[in-house]
């Protein structure tokens, strides 16, 4: 990518207080700590307080990703919500943040890409900014995943949590910033990983609730075939498209959606678990606040430093992936 140097400016993340741990879930669904642990890593996950919604996670991640860039509401030019867990179906969660945030010269707009969408998102924002139509672009990732997940579903009740992630994306100096995005999608996939009820096809009805239709409907079999073919493959795309190497990586942040499925990316980019940033055991998956939010980790923990290569992968419902290639 030529011309504009774009790049992080500051990150941000907020989690709600409540968790729910895998011991809860025993009280809930036939399950069981040792299956959860060693299908998928997770131990426990962030539940959104009744009166929180969407935008207000993201509300909270936001104002500390403005501070860490350094820059006010006010400098903001667009700001991008990738959910799956709108407050509403309009106005946006975008919208909404925006009043929140007293942003008043962004444009807004949320972005369903579900797993994916932070890095969808991401794409957007550096593509508007390196073409100089803006100069500040605040990214967010935030779900309520609680509130349509069914937890009476052993498959799915065990894997999702609520929470959000934050980005400022501006100019950075030349040879920093995004190096490289690769974006995918297979509608051919997408009735793998849905909720069919309340949208225009099967609108809201007593039936439609009654049914549970409402709620995520996974094969998690097949995502999971899907995910381990489509996380390696992204990353290298996105490597082989920056000029990069596997060996040139710093720093894997990967989606969290389950620990078997970050090993598998790892062994065919042939790192070490130490080079990938996992929270998924404290989290579980927070959709397209799973990146956003390991990224604010790593850089609080100090694993990111100046000049690191990052690469970020995820992939989710569509079925859609995308990584990208940072230097930091
Ligand atoms: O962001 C994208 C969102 N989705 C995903 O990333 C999901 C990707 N898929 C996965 O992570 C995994 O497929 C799961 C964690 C969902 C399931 O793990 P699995 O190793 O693929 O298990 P499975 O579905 O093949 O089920 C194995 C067994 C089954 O029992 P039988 O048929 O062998 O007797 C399930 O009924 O485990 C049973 N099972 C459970 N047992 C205890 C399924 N869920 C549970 C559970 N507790 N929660």
């Amino acid at each position: 990518m030529n011309g504009i140097s774009v790049g992080i400016l500051g990150t941000g993340k907020y989690v709600p207080e409540r968790r729910l741990t895998n011991q809860d879930l025993e009280q809930m669904v036939d399950t069981n700590d040792e299956w959860i642990v060693t299908r998928t890593g997770i131990r426990e996950r962030r539940i959104a307080a009744p009166e929180q919604a969407t935008s207000d996670l993201a509300y909270e991640a936001s104002v500390q990703a403005l501070k860490s860039a350094g820059i006010t509401a006010d400098e903001l030019d667009l700001i991008i919500v990738a959910t799956i867990t709108p407050d509403m179906f309009f106005p946006s969660t975008a919208c909404l943040l925006q009043e929140k945030l007293g942003a008043k010269k962004a444009a807004a707009f949320d972005l369903s890409a579900a797993c994916s969408g932070f890095i969808y998102g991401l794409a957007n924002a550096n593509a508007l900014i390196a073409t100089g139509m803006y100069r500040h672009v605040l990214v967010v990732g935030a779900e309520c995943l609680s509130r349509i997940t069914d937890y009476t579903d052993r498959n799915t009740s065990i894997l999702f949590g609520d929470g959000a992630g934050a980005v400022v994306l501006g100019h950075v100096p030349e040879g920093r910033g995004f190096k490289s995005f690769k974006l995918g999608a297979d509608g051919a996939g997408g009735d793998l990983l849905r909720i069919c009820g309340g949208g225009s096809r099967l609108p809201s009805t007593e039936q439609s609730v009654s049914d549970r239709r409402h709620f995520i409907e996974m094969n998690g079999r097949d995502v999971f075939k899907f995910a381990v073919r489509v996380m390696g493959s992204a990353a290298e795309e996105a490597l082989s498209s920056a000029g990069y190497e596997k060996a040139d990586i710093d720093l894997l942040i990967p989606h969290q959606a389950n620990i078997r499925i970050i090993q598998s990316a790892l062994e065919r980019l042939n790192l070490s678990e130490d080079k990938a940033m996992i929270n998924l055991d404290r989290y579980g998956n927070v959709s397209a606040a799973s990146i956003p939010l390991a990224l604010a980790e790593a850089v609080e923990q100090g694993r990111v430093n100046e000049g690191d290569c990052l690469v970020l992968v995820g992939f989710g419902g569509g079925l859609t992936w995308g990584a990208s290639v940072l230097i930091w």
